[in-house]
This record gives structure tokens, sequence and C-alpha cells, in this order.
């Protein structure tokens, strides 16, 4: 039978629904969740990134600011954008949008914002906080999505083989501390994979949750996948596609096709863990917004 599929679309969409009924509940306390997100240089892909995450802040009733920096901008010069977004009172979340032009230093940026704000939970602050379980902190907003979409199809992780390829501080590290705390939608039993896992399909094929991060098009095929595995593709990868009328079309890291028969669950790219970034981005912001308006 082939895999059923989870739809992170309309995931997402409950999410966001429950998100702008708490926004509103803020916004009687006469606080409305602010979002700032810095987009520096042209990227096209990132620029699509930022201005659905204005969207969704507009439909939800939340305030957003959008900050388009030239591709030149120099580190002083963003950390100057940065420091203004910490002291505004009406931002409760900051988003600096990656990757960096070259010439900006990634970690330098990541740790001159206000972990209290830091909506994308990547401040070494919120990391460190995420490992240790403290809940207070903000999670990585992939992990955290996958993590609700998981929970929101009544797939069990306590106990569960969750296999993650992939070990960047966006998705495969932070996902790996979620998944093995002691928490409700948590307690796997957790492998990390990567470049120099050896046989790489040895290990996948113990998954019951196998959860793909690597950024390559196509990597995990049928024959690596345990029958009846959950599996979950954060792959986002264009490939030249002739037919299309943009010349490319997004594929995940899985090969849908191939595995979507052996899998129970599935994924689609795009239309799976996508759209929950998103809405993870919006709860984190209000999040922030409760504990900075309380405090
Ligand atoms: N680029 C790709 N994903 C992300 C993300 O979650 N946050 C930021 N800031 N940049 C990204």
């Amino acid at each position: 039978m082939p895999a059923e599929l989870i739809d992170g679309v309309s995931i997402a969409r409950e999410i966001r629904q429950e998100i702008a009924e708490k926004a509103a509940r803020l916004a009687e306390r006469g606080i409305r969740p602010g979002l700032a997100v810095v987009l520096v240089g042209d990227d096209p892909a990132s620029a699509v990134y930022v201005r659905s995450k204005g969207r969704a802040c507009d439909e939800a009733g939340m305030y957003s600011s959008t900050i388009n920096l030239p591709a030149t901008t120099s580190q002083p010069e963003l950390l100057e954008v940065v420091n203004r977004l910490n002291a505004d009172s009406r931002i409760h979340g900051i988003l600096v949008q990656m990757p960096l032009p070259k010439q900006l230093d990634a970690d330098t940026v990541i740790r001159a914002i206000d972990p209290r704000k830091d909506v994308d939970g990547f401040h070494p602050v919120n990391i460190g906080k995420l490992l240790i379980g403290e809940r207070d902190g903000f999670v990585p907003c992939t992990p955290a999505g996958i993590q609700e979409m998981l929970r929101r199809s009544a797939i069990e992780t306590s106990g569960a083989e969750c296999v993650i390829v992939g070990r960047s501080n966006i998705v495969g590290k932070p996902m790996a501390a979620l998944l093995m705390q002691d928490a409700a939608g948590a307690n796997g039993t957790v492998t990390v994979c990567h470049r120099h896992t050896r046989d790489l399909g040895a290990h996948t094929k113990r998954a019951d949750i196998l959860i793909v991060a690597a950024g390559r098009a196509g990597l995990v095929t049928a024959d690596m996948i345990r029958p009846g595995a959950v599996v979950i593709d954060v792959g986002m990868n264009r490939i030249d596609d002739p037919n299309s009328s943009r010349g490319y079309r997004l594929v995940g890291d899985v090969d849908f096709e191939s595995v979507s028969k052996v899998a129970s669950r599935i994924t689609p790219v795009p239309g799976g863990v996508g759209p929950m970034t998103i809405a993870m981005l919006m709860s984190n912001t209000v999040k922030a917004a409760e504990q900075i308006g309380a405090a």
C-alpha cells in the first residue's frame, strides 16, 4: 500500500489559526507580537521565504517588518541594524535570513541578537537551553515544526528508532537534541548520520522515523527504508526541469517515487516540512511577545 501523505500545508494552517487566536488575546493586553526579518542581498529563494513570512504574520494579526539590505552590507552595518532591533519595543522576534554574503560572519551576527528575541533559536544560549531541556528558550523552527507535525499526526516518538541524516546547526543537531529529551513528543533513540557515516543505508534501514536534511536530491532510496517507516524529508533542492515554466522544480532529499511505496507515512516536497517552519517561527514570535510582555 502506498504511504499516507503527511500534509504540512493543512497542519501548518491549523497552527497558524491557533497563533492568530493567541495573538488576538495578547492584543487585548496591548501587546502586538512583532517579527523583524533581515534580508541581506538578493538571493531569489531567500526573497521568496521572506515574503511568505511577512504574509503569514499579516494574516495572524502580527506586526512584521522586513529590512532589505544590499549584498555589499558590512559587518558593522549589519550589527548596527541588529542592535537597533534589539532595542525596538515593537519587535519581539528577530530573524536574519541565512545564508549571508561571504563578507559577513553568521556566528557573530547570531550572537549579537538578544537571546530573548532569537526566534530562530540559533543563539548559543537557546541551543544550550534546548540541550538541557529548559523550556523558556527557542527551538529552531524546522526541528520544532517536525516534532509538532509528528505529534499532530499521532506518530509515537517514545522509544522509537529516530535516524537523522545531516548534522547542520539549523536542522540535524537541534533535531537530535529535541528528540532525545525526556519530554512529551520526544524520548526517541537518536542516531545522527553525516557524510562520514559508513554504510548510511544500514542506519536508515533501522529507522522507525527517518528525518533527512542533507541537501542532496534523491540521496535516500527505497532500499534504505524499513517497510512501514515514517519518512520526513527536509530537503529543498532545485533541479532543472525544461517542462516547468520556471525551468526548475523543487525536490527533496528522498526519492519520493520509490520510497513512498515502502514507507507508511511520508512528507511531500513541497508542502511538507516547509510550511511548518513558518508556522513555528510565528509560534516562537508569539512566545517571545508573551515572555517579553510579561517581564
Ligand atoms: N535559511 C534557511 N532556513 C532558515 C531559517 O530557518 N532561519 C534563517 N534565519 N535562515 C534560514
